[in-house]
């Protein structure tokens, strides 16, 4: 195009903006026409809400106990070591910030599976997985939520464990799927309620989909038992249901990644055909790195690239590509034995520093001469404790004692310290006495 026809260009496209923006501006204003005046504030996140009234809090006292994150032993966010050697790898290795593929990083998605499935799994030999990098477990939860809602044959209802991350349901209803429930810890108790779990799951009609937490269960802590999951997948064959397993805490519950496996790995073995949800957040701490993948396994190499070219067809109309700094870091780790080994060992100091606190957290409760039974602190297990507070005696823990946990009880393990211990177990003593 030469000068000239850009200069008419733009002096008709002046002439012919101007009047008609204003018109609508003045018939708007005139009328007193405002775009947003109807809209009510959103309720606030059950969680994040907390925590910016936490941030608020002047009192030098407080105690976060509310977010998912891991902390150290002196109550500050980690970076590992492992990822600090991998950056410094990124920083001498790339010169761009180019777009990653739709799906994302090749070879971090081939890393991504075997971390989940383990290299020599058949799933992986055969090719029959279709693994696509998320924007973190979120954006797996909400690209295999919007991918079921569209193609899954059988009944569009995710059956969901009662109770389960809140985000769960809000995720899968906004994609459209429907969702329904399956008895699976009474907060009361919390303890697994396992004849309640396999009497509902009998009872979900054929063909829907059962949605699993693989392990490190939140809000609870509680997970089946090896034992317990072969039954499970069991009746979810018999049911004809479609498994969908999230796996944000792997290495978390037993510091051991091919232990924490066990579930969805077991169901693989059985023949099912499953989807696993995976995220970076806690188990590498890339939380604001927004890391994750996920993977639908299929019958043959050729449905599952199908599979992947339609997650990809919902990527693109979403957020186009995913962001490229994490799944770098992930790449560099999982590729040198050297520095996985490394992450291996720091997973597994996490996860110990989480079951010390637990156990402190008891016998500070002991030691403040609480009569209660708290064995299920220590039994409960990854970063979340379900410590059967009332949401009257949590309001009481935040009024009088600026400690902070959602209302339903729930207790993020990672905020506890050999500081703030002793000071948090005597303030459950006194608001559960
Ligand atoms: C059970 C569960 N799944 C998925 C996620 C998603 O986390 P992210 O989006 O940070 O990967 C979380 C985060 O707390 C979680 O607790």
């Amino acid at each position: 195009m030469n000068s000239g026809n850009f200069k008419n260009m733009s002096i008709r496209y002046l002439l012919f903006t101007k009047p008609r923006a204003s018109n609508i501006q003045k018939r708007h204003f005139s009328e007193e026409f405002f775009w947003w005046k109807h809209l009510e504030n959103a309720p606030p996140d059950s969680i994040l809400g907390i925590k910016k009234i936490y941030n608020m809090d002047k009192n030098p006292n407080k105690v976060d106990l509310i977010v998912g994150a891991y902390r150290d032993a002196n109550g500050k966010p980690v970076i590992l070591p492992s990822v600090l050697e991998a950056e410094k790898m990124i920083e001498k290795k790339y010169t761009d910030k180019e777009y990653a593929p739709i799906s994302g990083l090749p070879q971090f998605n081939q890393l991504s599976a075997q971390l989940l499935l383990g290299p020599d799994s058949s799933v992986l030999c055969n090719q029959l997985n279709a693994t696509s990098q998320t924007v973190s477990g979120s954006g797996a939860l909400y690209v295999s939520g919007k991918f079921m809602a569209q193609f899954f044959p059988g009944n569009t209802c995710i059956y969901l464990p009662q109770p389960t991350w809140a985000n769960h349901e809000a995720i899968f209803k906004f994609v459209g799927l429907e969702v329904a429930w399956y008895r699976y810890c009474d907060p009361k108790v919390s303890k697994l309620d396992f004849e309640g779990l396999m009497d509902d799951i009998n009872k979900i009609p054929e063909k829907s989909i059962a949605f699993f937490q693989g392990c490190a269960h939140n809000p609870t802590g509680v997970d089946p038992s090896q034992e317990q999951w072969c039954e499970i997948s069991q009746l979810v064959k018999k049911r004809q249901l479609f498994p969908v397993f999230d796996v944000a805490y792997q290495g978390f519950a037993s510091g051991d990644f091919y232990n924490d496996a066990f579930s969805f790995r077991t169901f693989l073995q059985d023949g099912h055909k499953v989807a696993i949800l995976q995220s970076y957040s806690k188990s590498m701490g890339l939380y604001g790195e927004r890391t994750g993948s996920c993977t639908f396994i299929a019958d043959c190499k050729s449905e599952a690239d199908t599979i992947l070219t339609q997650m990809e067809e919902i990527i693109r109309k979403t957020y186009s590509s995913p962001p490229i700094h994490g799944s770098r870091i992930v790449v560099e780790i999982l590729a040198d034995e050297n520095l996985k080994y490394m992450w291996f060992q720091e997973v597994k100091m996490m996860s110990e520093r989480l079951k010390a606190m637990r156990n402190a957290l008891k016998e500070n409760l002991e030691k403040a001469g609480s009569k209660h039974n708290w064995d299920h602190i220590v039994h409960q297990i990854g970063m979340f404790c379900l410590s059967k507070l009332t949401p009257k005696q949590v309001k009481k823990l935040t009024d009088d004692y600026h400690i902070y946990l959602p209302a339903d009880g729930r207790i993020s393990v990672a905020g506890l310290t050999t500081k703030n211990v002793q000071y948090v177990a005597n303030a459950i003593h006194e608001v559960t006495k």
